[in-house]
């Protein structure tokens, strides 16, 4: 659900699983496609997926519950999944290592989706079991423009005016140039939540 360009399909595809991918954006599952061409794709919104009853083992949502209507889609899940099936969310949440990191992130705060995501608890008593929580850490060495490109695909960024996006740009690219190294190290907390379909 919410597969977008299929960034953890890569994942369960490796896993030799058997995939549908479930997105509204027909233009990220075309990127799917170039991806994973063998993987069915379904246009549709998490809420409203159109698969059958009972018909998943898992139902896997990657940095992309938070833009669900949670009760609608929780119930979806529900009903799609066999009893004893999983219902599971990831999230990858940047974390602000320095001084320096903050100030670029204050530029443009990076979502923290994971936070909207709260109220999932709230429904999940009628369907599922108690969410099973896992998180950890980890880093990678990434260009100063990877660095500033992945702000660029956020939606506060998206959707701004094209006056406010230069703006941010100017900030951005006077504390890279502040900053001075070729390369950046990101720091992450992958955070991931689980529920088991009750029988
Ligand atoms: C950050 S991307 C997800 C990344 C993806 N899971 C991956 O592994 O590469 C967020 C996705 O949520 C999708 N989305 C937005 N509203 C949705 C909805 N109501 N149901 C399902 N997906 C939705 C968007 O189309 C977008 O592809």
């Amino acid at each position: 659900m919410g597969a977008g360009t299929g960034l953890l399909t890569d994942s369960l595809v490796a896993r030799r699983l058997r995939v549908i991918a479930v997105d509204p954006s027909a233009s990220m599952l075309a990127e799917l496609a170039a991806r994973h061409p063998d993987v069915p794709r379904v246009v549709a919104a998490a809420e409203h997926s159109g698969q059958p009853d009972e018909s998943a083992d898992a139902a896997l949502v990657a940095q992309a519950w938070h833009w669900l209507d949670l009760i609608a889609a929780a119930q979806e899940a529900a009903r799609v999944l066999r009893p004893g099936g999983r219902l599971a969310m990831i999230w990858n949440q940047r974390l602000l290592a320095n001084e320096w990191q903050r100030r670029f992130d204050a530029v443009q705060p990076d979502p923290r989706g994971i936070d909207a995501a709260q109220g999932a608890a709230e429904v999940s008593p009628s369907f599922f079991g108690p969410r099973e929580e896992w998180s950890s850490t980890w880093q990678r060495e990434v260009s100063a423009g990877e660095y500033l490109a992945l702000y660029m695909t956020h939606s506060p960024f998206l959707v701004a005016s094209a006056d406010e996006r230069a703006e941010r740009l100017r900030r951005w690219r006077a504390l890279l140039e502040e900053h001075g190294s070729e390369t950046l190290t990101e720091e992450y907390a992958t955070y991931a939540w689980r529920y088991t379909r009750q029988l």
